[in-house]
């Protein structure tokens, strides 16, 4: 069994992450309206989605301890003291933010209604205090596959906490061993087919949060690594073997370059990268050739996996103008390919808490270092 297939584990968190949703949204000002509470709702779960992430990377060592241990005398980042719970929060938030990759989590451009509105202390320290003494671990044991640090469970959050995204979108993931399923009758044909060449390249044009890539990266690093791939869940079917062996370190690039992604929606494709870039970090330390502890600020800068935000559908279909005309929140949004020179990650001047524990700026040219 797994967590995150397990109502009895899943449905008590989300009802708790409705009940804060609520209480934040209740304490942002704003009008008593019908479209203000609705604006209130999304600002509230933008907040509190994020909150799951930072606990989630919290327990599995990824970043430093704040937000359970209650926010609790946590040093203000850009003024003297300590930082009230909701700066304390966004610091928290701001530390998921440190690799290039991930640094898109709280950008304005693709975490919009985070920064429309900003929730009271009170509720915030209610928030801190429910994961610091109440709150189940994110990180947890399996007895079937995908371990906590594929960020499965967060993956699955956004769709759950934030209704908006889900209705708007269509964000309704996929089941991992559905995935699994899909791979074992194309990924390992298309291995056994092509194992003579250097890369096996897969796409997923609707990434969501990433559930395919993450399980695409991990029979990519099987195959890549031992050569052998086979069924996990149509068992009994053909397996892929005589591929060639190669080192995992060497292994690594080769999976991340492997597996592409493209999304319609800013959010879901940050946690998309945020969720593959840790995963590929994984990978590395559970094959022991990467050392030290598994932090987000340690993983290898230049470890972007290749999740691009863009409707699929038009993509090298249509114009310029006319794809503009589209989407214009996507036409000129930062980071959008992985490739390189626009991840120019510009600091917003407004003074929001959420605002002011942005990351500093990052550049970066995929697979080749980052540019100061
Ligand atoms: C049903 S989810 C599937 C997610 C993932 N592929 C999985 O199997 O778990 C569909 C995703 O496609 C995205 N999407 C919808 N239309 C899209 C388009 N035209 N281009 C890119 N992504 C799109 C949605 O935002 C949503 O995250």
């Amino acid at each position: 069994m797994n967590p995150v297939d397990d109502r009895t584990f899943v449905n008590p968190l989300v009802k708790a992450l409705h009940r804060h949703t609520d209480r934040l949204a209740d304490s942002i000002p704003g009008p008593r309206t019908h479209d203000g509470h609705q604006r209130r709702q999304r600002i509230a779960a933008a907040w509190v989605y994020l909150s799951a992430i930072v606990a989630w990377a919290e327990d599995h060592h990824l970043i430093d301890v704040t937000l359970h241990a209650g926010l609790r005398d946590v040093p203000a980042r850009y003024t003297t003291g300590t930082a009230r719970p909701v700066v304390a929060l966004a610091q928290a938030m701001g530390n998921l933010t440190v690799h290039p990759a991930t640094q898109w989590l709280m950008h304005p451009a693709y975490n919009t209604d985070l920064h429309e509105g900003t929730p009271s202390d009170d509720a915030v320290q209610a928030l801190a205090d429910w994961w610091a003494a109440d709150a189940p671990s994110l990180a947890y044991e399996v007895t079937a596959e995908p371990p906590s640090i594929s960020g499965w469970l967060i993956g699955d959050l956004l769709q759950t906490i934030t209704d908006e995204r889900r209705k708007g979108f269509a964000l309704a993931q996929t089941p991992w061993w559905i995935c699994d399923f899909l791979l074992d009758r194309t990924l390992i044909p298309a291995c056994a087919e092509f194992r003579t060449q250097r890369l096996i390249r897969t796409i997923d044009p609707t990434a969501g949060t990433g559930h395919m890539l993450i399980r695409a990266m991990d029979y990519l690093w099987e195959w890549y690594t031992t050569g052998t791939l086979r069924p996990r869940q149509a068992v009994g079917g053909p397996a892929a073997t005589g591929g060639t062996r190669i080192d995992p370190q060497h292994a690594l690039p080769r999976v991340v370059a492997s597996v592409d992604g493209i999304e319609i929606d800013p959010l879901t494709a940050a946690v998309a990268r945020l969720r593959c870039t840790v995963y590929a970090a994984h990978l590395a330390h559970q094959a022991g050739y990467a050392t030290g502890p598994l932090r987000l600020d340690t993983i290898p800068r230049d470890l972007i996996p290749r999740v691009g935000v863009a409707d699929s559908l038009l993509l090298g279909k249509v114009d310029r103008a006319t794809y503009a005309s589209t989407h214009p929140h996507l036409a000129d949004l930062p980071g959008a390919s992985f490739t390189g020179d626009d991840w120019d990650h510009t600091r917003p001047t407004a003074a929001s808490p959420a605002a002011l524990c942005l990351a500093a700026p990052q550049q970066l040219d995929l697979f080749d270092g980052i540019a100061a």
